[in-house]
């Protein structure tokens, strides 16, 4: 399917769920206050890859990513690593609550997908 519907009342809040879109993982994420204020406060000259939160979100409590390592394209795990993002455990990269590259091999943020809010409880991803 070129298109993916998710319901976001079914991911708790801290949660990050998973799923198959276009053969690959996407991440759909439910962030906290904390972590939306941890995200938004990062300083810019700290990223590898410099990128605002507010400019890969569309709502601030929910991070929609692929679950693709830009390093060599491995899965990472959701909350975990020194971030508390994503850690991809094949050759150790670390990304924060924004999907965003902090240390490790991978040269990029993880991708964010085009997708639009549908209603108050529904995201359309594709
Ligand atoms: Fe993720 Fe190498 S594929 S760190």
């Amino acid at each position: 399917l070129s298109k993916i519907e998710v319901k976001l009342a079914d991911i708790p809040e801290g949660r990050n769920m998973t799923f198959k879109w276009r053969g690959k993982p996407l991440f759909v994420r439910h962030r906290t206050e904390k972590e939306i204020a941890t995200e938004e406060g990062v300083n810019l000259a700290d990223l590898r890859d410099p990128q605002h939160d507010k400019d890969r979100v569309q709502n601030p409590k929910w991070v929609i990513v692929l679950g693709v390592c830009t390093h060599l394209g491995c899965v990472p795990i959701a909350n975990a690593g020194d971030w508390g993002g994503y850690y991809c455990p094949c050759h150790g990269s670390h990304y924060d609550a924004s999907g965003r590259i902090r240390k490790g091999p991978a040269p990029l943020n993880l991708e964010v997908p085009f997708y639009e809010f549908v209603g108050e409880d529904m995201v359309v991803v594709g």
